[in-house]
């Protein structure tokens, strides 16, 4: 089969890694792609946001499934578009993806079904939510309503600041028009973990779990980034915390989702918090984590494509998912001043000492080709990830790994996995 990947950063370049690993690929394209991928793939400069030329493209190559990857595009619609012209695609069609596309579609579907998450209002008009603030329990939660590169959320501790964060977002709007609408939530505390699944319309597959460290420095300070490493099983994954999601939340909302009318085809992504009072929702997305795939994809053994295929075509009811009994961590090797300001074009060294060494990967996330040396092009440039036998082995290894990788200006947080001391 002739595959195309929509993408181009570090969560392409584990599903890519997935899909060659499949027998019945016979060729494998990815738009646009990066300086890593391109070991997999064929590369092709068409950019995510571009749908003409992506279905173009695909017809041209008669490409027989496409994997749409990142949010954006899902969000705006780009699956219908390979639909309209023919071609299968994996993802969520757009009246699906709102469930990341829109915090405040997710939260009033979960109230709607019972489906355990914060207790939370929805604001249009700023002077409602001032008004709300004043008399609400500190720390509170406030989030724009649309995509905002997983930035649009702020936890304020008291009420001056939390009057600020409704300035910021609905009348400066720091977050574009993601900001027009605003939700203000309950602030949970606990144990965050991440949970992918695999989703046909009506039938429901878990992965394994994994965590995200999504702030910029050590200790969990800074600003909040795409993510910054993961770690995967997480060991507060319990199997009782799992058979309550399993009951009250996984199902739950994909047959919500088909009540609604809006038939859920692709990946749920469930970011959970695990509190006192059980496990909550704390957000849904629409797609695999980045860099949450760096960890699970590598210890997955079904083969991915037969996978992707069976959510399409409605049968993953047949399918039982099975994944390596160790463990993986990521390390993320960003450019220093990410996510704020950071410079690009540094040469990367070291990259082939990964060659041929089962449990190590590096995985591409802003990387490209210039005067035929591999150059840092984004904030987050390189996902280390290395597989052990159990999370410290893996976090050791990992670690080990980002040695052999220099760049200028190379940075890391050097606490991912620090949590598993603790568990
Ligand atoms: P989100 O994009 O909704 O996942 O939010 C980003 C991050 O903000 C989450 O990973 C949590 O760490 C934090 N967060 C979001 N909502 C809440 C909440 N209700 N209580 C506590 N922390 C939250
Ligand atoms: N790593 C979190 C995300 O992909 O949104």
């Amino acid at each position: 089969m002739k595959i195309l990947v929509v993408g181009g950063g570090g969560r392409e370049h584990a599903i890519c890694y997935g899909l060659h690993k499949s027998s019945r690929v016979t060729k494998l394209y990815c738009a646009p792609g990066n300086a890593g991928i391109a070991e997999y793939a064929e590369c092709v400069e068409i950019g995510v946001m571009d749908f003409e030329k992506q279905v173009a493209f695909a017809k041209e190559k008669a490409i027989d499934l496409v994997v749409v990857a990142p949010d954006d595009p899902l969000a705006a619609g780009l699956v219908d578009e390979f639909e309209k012209a023919g071609i299968k695609a994996f993802g969520p069609r757009k009246n699906a993806a709102i469930l990341e596309g829109s915090k405040a579609f997710s939260k009033d579907l979960m109230k709607k079904y019972g489906i355990p998450t914060a207790a939370y209002e929805t604001f249009d008009d700023p002077e409602k939510a001032l008004e709300y603030l004043e008399t609400a329990k500190m720390p509170i939660v406030l989030k724009a309503d649309g995509l905002a590169l997983g930035k649009g959320v702020l936890i304020c501790n008291d009420l001056e600041s939390a009057k600020a964060g409704v300035k910021e977002i609905m009348l400066d709007k720091k977050f574009g028009t993601a900001g027009s609408r605003m939700v203000v939530e309950e602030f949970m505390t606990g144990r965050e973990v991440s949970v992918l699944s695999f989703v046909d319309g009506k039938n429901i597959r878990i992965m394994t779990s994994a965590q995200d460290h999504k702030r910029a420095g050590d200790g969990d300070t800074g600003l909040n980034t795409g993510g910054m490493g993961t770690f995967s099983p997480s060991p507060f994954y319990t199997e009782e915390v799992d058979r309550i999601c399993r009951e009250k939340i996984y199902q739950p909302t994909v047959d919500a989702m088909r009540a609604e009318g809006r038939e859920f085809k692709g990946i749920i992504f469930f970011g959970l918090m695990i509190t006192e009072d059980g496990p909550k929702v704390l957000e849904y997305n629409a797609r695999f984590g980045d860099p949450e795939a760096q960890v699970v994809i590598p210890r997955m053994k079904n083969d991915l494509l037969d996978v992707m295929e069976a959510c399409v075509d409605g049968t993953l009811g047949d399918v039982e998912l099975e994944f390596e009994d160790n463990a993986a961590v990521c390390v993320v090797l960003a450019s220093e001043g990410y996510p704020v300001k950071y410079e690009k074009g540094y040469e990367i060294k070291g990259l082939e000492n990964f060659k041929d060494k089962d449990d190590y990967f590096c995985f591409h996330a802003g990387t490209k080709f210039a005067d035929g040396k591999i150059v840092t092009n984004g904030g987050r440039v390189l996902g280390v990830t290395a597989k052990g036998a159990d999370l410290k082995e893996a976090r050791a290894k990992a670690y080990k790994a980002t040695e052999w990788i220099d760049f200028d200006n190379k940075y890391m947080r050097h606490d991912i996995g620090k949590a598993i001391d603790e568990a």
